[in-house]
């Protein structure tokens, strides 16, 4: 299926775009690959989100670029209806990637226990702001509030989130305005680590709407990137290390700690593991994060894994400002070569 099991430490493998791939991008196949010897002697790479991240950004710089040309500055709002810690720690990154970038954002914070109507208004009045060109609801919202009508209250046209029904029908027939932010991260790490999707067993843990789902979809279009025979698990799958042990690319995204470990996987797979969990302990901070994969173990068996953190979490990130972008440049009419995607990334086989 053209995958590769193991990399030189001195020459590590690079992705390739077709017509004028910016400098930086190659680079970052070096950059952000750290190689370590597996028991079985192969090399395991290690990918580096932040550095696939800070390249890709760099290609999104051009994009800024060319939107102040035609004298359009990309505006990004976020509305948090939540005291969640977590939730507004990740508003907060964004905002300050957005600023890094020269993307405008702007926040509205609603009180969680304010009546729905206070965040549908809030929604509306962004929909009608030509300011703005993306928009995010910072999940979750509180229970008295109807997720669903959440997700259909923002304008397609500025979902960067791409979770609003149009947005996930048009990716589920190949035709996608938007990725969703974390699966779209992933498929750019794959590409940017030379992983060739097309024919590879993979296996998605977790079906939500947000990860799992949208995941399987991309694996499976008819498009780079894509191709894959794809299995989809969740908490009702029977026997799940035999559905794991089979894959030669596994996605992780089940929000269980270390639920899966270096026995359950096949030897050289590919791992990428969304999974954020906090761990109890005494350390000043009083957590540690860990992944839905046992990291140590399961890099002995894996030929490129991911960490947690600074594997999909800055991916997810920087293809929001992808998103924001990309919605400013539909939305201003303005052509924007530079946000080269996967359809124009060669994987070589
Ligand atoms: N790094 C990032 O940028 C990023 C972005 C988004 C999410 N995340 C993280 O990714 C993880 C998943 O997020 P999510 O929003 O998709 O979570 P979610 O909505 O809770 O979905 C979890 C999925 O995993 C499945 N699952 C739970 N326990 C399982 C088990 N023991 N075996 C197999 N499948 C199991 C669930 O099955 P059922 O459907 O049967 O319940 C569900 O489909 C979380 O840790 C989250 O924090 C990270």
């Amino acid at each position: 299926m053209g995958m590769h099991p193991v990399c030189s430490a001195d020459a590590p493998r690079s992705s390739t775009r077709r017509g004028g791939l910016p400098a930086a991008y190659v680079a970052a196949g070096g950059r952000a690959i750290n190689c370590k010897r597996g028991v079985q002697g192969a090399m395991t790479r290690v990918l580096d989100g932040n550095a696939v991240g800070q390249t890709i950004r760099e290609d999104l710089e051009t994009g800024v670029e060319t939107l102040a040309d035609a004298g359009v500055t990309p505006g990004l709002a976020t509305v948090l209806m939540s005291d969640d810690d977590a939730s507004e720690t990740y508003v907060r990154m964004k905002h300050r990637a957005c600023a890094d970038l020269g993307i405008e954002s702007i926040h509205r914070e609603i009180d969680p226990t304010d009546a729905p109507e206070t965040l549908f208004d809030t929604v509306s009045a962004l929909n009608e702001d030509s300011a703005v060109n993306g928009i995010l609801v910072q999940m979750p919202v509180p229970d008295h509030v109807d997720k669903t009508r959440v997700l259909r209250s923002i304008t397609p046209e500025k979902d960067v989130d791409a979770f609003h029904p149009e947005n996930v029908g048009r990716l589920v027939a190949g035709d996608a305005r938007f990725k969703p932010c974390t699966p779209h991260g992933v498929q750019q790490l794959l590409a940017a680590a030379d992983v060739d999707t097309s024919g590879a067993d993979a296996v998605v843990v977790g079906r939500s709407d947000i990860v799992g789902k949208p995941m399987a979809n991309l694996l499976i279009q008819k498009a780079v990137g894509g191709n894959a025979t794809v299995t989809v698990c969740h908490s009702r799958t029977a026997d799940l290390a035999s559905k794991v042990g089979q894959a030669d690319i596994v996605i992780a995204a089940a929000g269980v700690a270390e639920l899966i470990d270096g026995s359950m996987l096949k030897e050289g797979a590919v791992v990428v593991d969304v999974g954020v969990n906090r761990i109890e302990d005494d350390s000043e901070r009083g957590y540690t994060l860990v992944g839905d994969v046992e990291f140590e173990s399961a890099r002995e068996k894996a030929s490129v894994i991911t960490p947690v953190p600074g594997g999909v979490g800055p991916m997810t990130i920087t293809m929001l400002l992808y998103n924001t972008i990309k919605a400013a440049g539909l939305q201003a009419g303005v052509d924007l070569p530079a946000l080269a995607d996967l359809a124009d990334l060669e994987v070589s086989a």
